[in-house]
């Protein structure tokens, strides 16, 4: 059986710890509530990576707001480069005409999925759209993207824990890691 012990066993680095994960999205919180007071704040995740970082961001907003969450796909199954192509694979479930929209995102990377994102909920005429990822990877950037709000600017490795994953795995630890180079040569 895969543990919780065997998952940190697979991390070389953490990058951020749940204590720094934890303060840095409580001042996001409070500068998005400042910045949205007295109006209609609409949080739109994009699942799965972004699932802990929405449900801990909409915690530390002090506005009333909804959520609403999409699920696209850019990678397909195991692997660490993005394919360019973006599949919506669960869409909004109300309207965000007239909304004020901020997007959570876990993690920007070549931009690709923001790109198309952003003018995917566009189109759908919200009041105004923001975007608010928590990790930002400047280094693989193939399309430029106006990013309102960012937790923390990363370099260029793969990283792991906080909603991310590898092949589905490590969504649940509770920090962001890097995974050991060897993960990925294992096929198993
Ligand atoms: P982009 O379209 O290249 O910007 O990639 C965005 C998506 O790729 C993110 O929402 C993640 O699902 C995935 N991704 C990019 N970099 C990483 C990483 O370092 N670890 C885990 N997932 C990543
Ligand atoms: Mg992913």
């Amino acid at each position: 059986m895969t543990t919780t012990d065997d998952m940190q066993a697979d991390i070389g680095e953490i990058l951020l710890t749940e204590g720094q994960i934890q303060a840095r999205v409580a001042e996001l919180g409070a500068q998005v509530s400042a910045d949205y007071a007295g109006r209609k704040l609409t949080l739109v995740s994009v699942l799965k990576g972004s699932l802990p970082f929405m449900a801990d961001l909409m915690r530390s907003i002090t506005l009333p707001l909804r959520i609403d969450l999409m699920e696209v796909s850019s990678y397909g199954g195991a692997t660490t480069e993005s394919s360019g192509l973006v599949r919506i694979l669960k869409d909004l479930s109300s309207s965000i005409e007239g909304e004020d929209v901020l997007i959570c995102e876990d993690i920007i990377d070549t931009g690709l999925t923001l790109n198309y994102l952003v003018r995917y909920l566009g189109g759908k005429k919200p009041h105004s759209l923001r975007i608010c990822t928590l990790l930002d990877k400047p280094a693989r950037r193939l399309v430029e993207i106006p990013v309102d709000y960012t937790g923390f600017t990363i370099p260029d490795q793969f990283v792991v824990g906080y909603g991310l994953d590898y092949g589905e795995h490590y969504r649940n630890l509770r920090f962001v890691g890097v995974l050991k180079p060897e993960v990925y040569a294992d096929p198993g």
